[in-house]
């Protein structure tokens, strides 16, 4: 089987760190003894796709606060064909237009998309406007304005995949033990026990103020909302559940901001390079650091407890 790919680009998405994220990922999801996994803020999903590839997990459950995004994980599990159908009629009438007209069409489908709210759990109709709307746009960034209304304008690709029907049913198949929920990071706790994995990918914590992406939908993620994303953290450690959270290094920007070495005191800060946006010129997009905060030993034997390890990904 073809390596399954995550169906959206997403910000903060996780594909091009995935080996070294492997690396972190806690010996007991490869003896097997795990077998729960717990993602609460899932994106665009590239590490529960890469786990439930790579090993035995009876149980998964994946959150989001974002609602339309939960709505297509739920439509692609449960109605990938309609799908299909739905998403390879656009993809035929976009392809079919002249370049310099298909603003025209990406515009139709965004008013439409804009001219209602999501209601029904499982709206297929909604998740091809979503998705398409995702493949042709700027960047395939999703942000929304103040009012929750989608405004990111029309990309500029030669010719996107809008329906990659392979890919979807291979992701069909492979998140049929997957729950997915709506909502909050914090509804996870009910699942979480000894022998669960989590996985935290929180909206970035800006790294100066003209950096900042994190508007995934409208409300933001502040700092309060990273501390009291902390105590969550530490609750969970009390559950003896095995816990590993990325967030951006402050110190890319600013070396005396200590706001993760407090807020996560006594657990493994290590550090990995990534390509990312610094800002939102072209000119910053460069390697950075960023942090991933585990509460066991990592897998990887050339780590060691409370050290600072740096990985270079490129990309
Ligand atoms: C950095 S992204 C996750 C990226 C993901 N790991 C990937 O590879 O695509 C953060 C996600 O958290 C979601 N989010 C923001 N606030 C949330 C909250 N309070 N509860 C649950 N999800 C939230 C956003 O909608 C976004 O999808």
């Amino acid at each position: 089987m073809e390596v399954i790919k995550p169906f959206v680009k997403w910000a903060g998405g996780k594909g091009s760190l995935i080996s070294q994220l492997t690396n972190f990922y806690p010996f007991e999801l490869e003896n097997g003894t795990i077998k729960k996994y717990v993602e609460p803020f899932v994106g665009g999903g590239a590490v529960l796709i890469d786990i439930l590839q790579k090993y035995d997990v009876e149980e998964a459950y994946a959150f989001d606060i974002n609602k339309d995004l939960i709505n297509c994980y739920n439509v692609i599990k449960q109605n990938v064909e309609t799908l299909i159908e739905k998403l390879n009629e656009k993809e035929k009438e976009f392809l079919n237009i002249e370049l310099e007209n298909r603003q025209e069409y990406f515009y139709k489908i965004r008013s439409e998309y804009n001219s209602y709210k999501i209601e029904d759990n499982l709206d297929v109709k909604r998740a091809s406007e979503f998705i398409f709307l995702n493949r042709t746009c700027f960047n395939g960034l999703y942000r929304v304005n103040k009012n929750g209304k989608f405004n990111v304008p029309c990309g500029k690709y030669k010719n996107p995949t809008i329906c990659d029907a392979e890919n979807l049913r291979n992701l069909s198949k492979l998140l049929q033990n997957v729950v997915f929920e709506y909502g909050d990071y914090k509804k996870c706790i009910k699942y979480i026990d000894t022998n669960t994995f989590v996985y935290f990918d929180p909206p970035y914590r800006p790294l100066s103020i003209t950096s900042g992406f994190t508007s995934y939908t409208k409300e933001d993620f502040n700092d309060e909302n990273q501390k009291e994303l902390a105590d969550f953290y530490k609750e969970l450690d009390l559950k003896n559940a095995k816990l590993m959270l990325s967030n951006s290094n402050p110190k890319n920007t600013n070396k005396e901001d200590n706001f993760f070495e407090d807020i996560y005191k006594g657990f493994n800060i290590n550090e990995v390079s990534a390509k990312r946006m610094i800002n939102s010129k072209a000119q910053g997009r460069g390697e950075i650091s960023e942090l991933l905060i585990t509460n066991y030993k990592e897998n990887n034997e050339c780590i060691q407890e409370n050290s600072i390890l740096k990985m270079v990904v490129s990309n």
